[in-house]
């Protein structure tokens, strides 16, 4: 298995591409299910993730035509879902990726009926989908759950009045794909507001669906009968974004990303100007130049606009390198703290009460062996590798390649010293 070993100490200089969104991708390219038409998606990343969704696609009867570009140029993908064929998610596929559940509700729209496996636990916490499910039962599906597998029926989906317990992104983003092609209207209640949402509502309505109130918190859907083919840009990864400034904050860097929207990053950029980084928006690109000394900043993680729960583990390792103690408060889900056991070996000093941590700034790290436990976790265990003194050795690294496109290239051309190794 692939390993990242990494020499700390060098601030990050220079210029780097943000790539398209993970996030915003994954639904997008489920939507194409909806329409017997080809979508074209650009500004595709090259992440695992995306491998995997379209593998699920294709093995769906789904056509799937990839023109690959450079790292963050962004690939050209169209989907023809013409052939539509098997409207099932093996396990096998969606136990690598939760994100597959976002199959569901296209393939019930459009094919009447869908066998997806039930995604389980991940790393983080339990995830249910109770959610999902409860807003499509509400449209008239007959939902049974049986070995595994959510199997679900309907004739033609019917618009309703839909209210979310919690704010799901996915669930509103399958609710809000299965209703284009329902009869009536479907009104979302306590919507996500995440731009991946936003993004999706865009791309489905140059499909022909009549959605208004993206963004907010109540989203209404006209159902059509049919949707058509559209050709659609895929948003910036704010997430992607956010860890490239905090690596540059923590090595006391300055960087320019290009490609990047601050739009979507409010909540992160207030903090990181509160650890005393300068920082400039420009139209398409993020400045960032950070101090001699951060300062520690308190967190807590709620959904857009809030401050993100995928930023949280970055934030973790710039506050056990910044001056002070920061109270860091998870809210979103029930176990994302455990990069914290891995910065402690790294010399951070970090105390865990429930769902807050208590991080207090050390001057230095220590390089040190770690394991990389999920997606944003290993990005702090990347952050912290890079500013620790000596070398960081990162286990279990495929974590990154789902989810960072030519992380490794990317920082190297920011001058770290960092390489993978078998
Ligand atoms: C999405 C993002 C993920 C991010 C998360 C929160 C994608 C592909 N992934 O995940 O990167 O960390 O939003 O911003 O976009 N819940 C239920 N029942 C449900 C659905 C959710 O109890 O049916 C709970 C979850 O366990 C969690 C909370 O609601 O505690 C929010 O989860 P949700 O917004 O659904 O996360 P994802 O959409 O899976």
């Amino acid at each position: 298995m692939d390993k990242l070993l990494i020499a700390g100490g060098i601030p990050l200089s220079g210029e780097v591409a943000i790539s398209g969104a993970k996030n915003a991708a994954l639904p997008l390219l489920c939507a194409a299910l909806l329409t017997k038409e080809p979508v074209t998606f650009t500004n595709v990343p090259q992440l695992n993730d995306i491998g995997t969704m379209l593998k699920l696609l294709a093995q769906m009867g789904v056509k799937v035509t990839r023109e690959t570009s450079k790292v963050g140029a962004g690939d050209t993908v169209t989907l023809d879902a013409s052939g539509l064929n098997n409207a099932v998610a093996p396990y096998e596929m969606v136990k690598t990726m939760r994100a597959s559940i976002l199959v569901l509700g296209p393939l019930l729209a459009r094919a009447g009926e869908a066998r997806v496996s039930l995604p389980g636990g991940c790393a983080i916490g339990a995830r249910p989908v109770d959610q999902h499910i409860k807003g499509l039962t509400a449209m008239g599906a007959e939902i049974s759950v049986e070995h595994g597998y959510v199997h679900a029926r309907a004739t033609r989906l019917k618009g309703a009045r839909l209210f979310t317990d919690m704010v799901t992104v996915t669930g509103t983003e399958n609710l809000m794909m299965a209703a284009c092609l329902a009869q009536g209207e479907t009104v979302i209640e306590n919507a996500a507001r995440e731009p991946e949402v936003v993004d999706l509502a865009n791309c489905l309505v140059a499909m022909g669906a009549r959605i208004s109130g993206a963004g907010g918190d109540v989203i209404r859907i006209q159902g059509v009968d049919a949707l058509h083919g559209a050709t659609h840009r895929i948003m910036p990864d704010r997430i992607e974004t956010g860890t490239y400034l905090c690596a540059a904050a923590a090595t006391g860097g300055e960087v320019r990303l290009t490609g990047a929207s601050a739009t979507s990053l409010d909540a992160v950029l207030d903090k990181l100007m509160d650890t005393g980084c300068e920082i400039v928006a420009e139209r398409d690109a993020i400045r960032l130049k950070a101090p001699p000394r951060l300062t520690a900043v308190s967190i807590r993680t709620a959904p857009y606009p809030a401050f993100p729960t995928d930023m949280q583990a970055q934030f973790m390792a710039i506050n056990a390198v910044a001056e002070g103690t920061a109270v860091m408060r998870e809210t979103i889900f029930e176990n994302r703290f455990m990069h914290a056991v891995e910065l402690i070996r790294l010399g951070a000093d970090i105390k865990i009460d429930g769902n807050t941590a208590f991080v207090t700034g050390r001057p230095k790290l220590d390089g040190a062996t770690v394991m990389a436990t999920d997606l944003r976790a290993s990005a702090s265990l990347v952050i912290a590798g890079l500013v620790a003194q000596g070398e960081t050795l990162i286990e279990r690294i495929y974590h990154l390649d789902r989810g960072y496109e030519g992380l490794e290239k990317k920082l190297a051309a920011l001058g770290a010293d960092i390489r993978r190794v078998k």
